[in-house]
């Protein structure tokens, strides 16, 4: 893995997109001590304040078409969750799809971008991850739902232990991607915090409120509606929530 190291980026994902298109190798990684602009999954910002959290991006080559790596956001978010708990000793939890949790709050986030070549093969995938690490005031918008490792434990913690764990759980993860899903998701539903609960589903303008069934293989969460029907719902540009809550 080469990691390169910036003091500053506007999105670590949108500069390992551009290494990517200009042919960087699989495994090359990107972390930015701080981030002007970065992104969360349906256009949302992601809070990136300088010495605090981990921004860290990763470009990958698997040379698949993107419906043999739908889980590929799962698998990531069990990775860090295992690289947290060597790291710090406590495992959050994942709120569907993207989003580490401790309690009712936000630790950290995945955004995952596909680039497909005309093939229809993936060209290169860039996995985007934010880890909330000693931050301990957020701005008022997030402050309510926002925690950090730092929140969580009562002290500060070692960034760098955290990044050089996530770095060995992100190529254990790459190796295991392929071959190895069935394993994956069963992992990825044991850490799944909206399994079981009343959420409400987001597409577009309409909300419908069901309750959390099951995560499939291919990482759609399987939603049976107030209304009776079960559906599967895909993360593309759906945002589910708690009924009352975040989570
Ligand atoms: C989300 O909350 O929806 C996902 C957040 C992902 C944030 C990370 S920080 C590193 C990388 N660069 C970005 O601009 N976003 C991701």
């Amino acid at each position: 893995m080469t990691v390169h190291y910036f003091e500053s980026l506007d999105s670590t994902n949108t500069y390992a997109k551009k290494l990517a298109a200009e042919g960087a190798p699989h495994g090359t990684v990107i972390i930015a001590d701080h981030q002007t602009a970065g992104r969360g999954r349906l256009g949302r910002s992601f809070h990136s304040p300088a010495g605090s959290g981990i921004y860290l991006s990763v470009i990958l080559r698997p040379n698949r078409k993107p419906d043999a790596l739908m889980h590929l956001t799962c698998a990531v978010g069990v990775a860090m969750c295992d690289a947290v708990e060597k790291a710090f000793d406590f495992r959050p939890g994942i709120k569907w799809i993207n989003d580490l949790v401790v309690g009712n709050r936000k630790l950290g986030g995945i955004l995952t971008e596909l680039s497909v070549a005309a093939t229809g093969v993936v060209d290169y995938a860039v996995v985007g991850i934010g880890i909330n690490c000693n931050q301990v005031d957020f701005p008022k918008d997030i402050a309510h739902i926002a925690c950090s490792a730092a929140t969580v434990l009562g002290k500060a913690v070692d960034r760098q232990r955290l990044i050089d764990g996530l770095l060995q759980e992100l190529e254990v993860m790459s190796d295991r991607l392929l071959t190895q899903q069935a394993d994956i998701m069963e992992q990825y539903r044991q850490d799944c915090v909206t399994l079981g609960k009343a959420v409400k589903v987001l597409r577009s303008d309409i909300c419908r409120t069901g309750t959390a069934l099951k995560v499939l293989d291919d990482g759609a969460l399987l939603v049976r509606f107030d209304n009776g029907t079960t559906e599967a719902v895909n993360s593309g540009e759906v945002s589910v929530r708690g009924l009352w809550d975040y989570c």
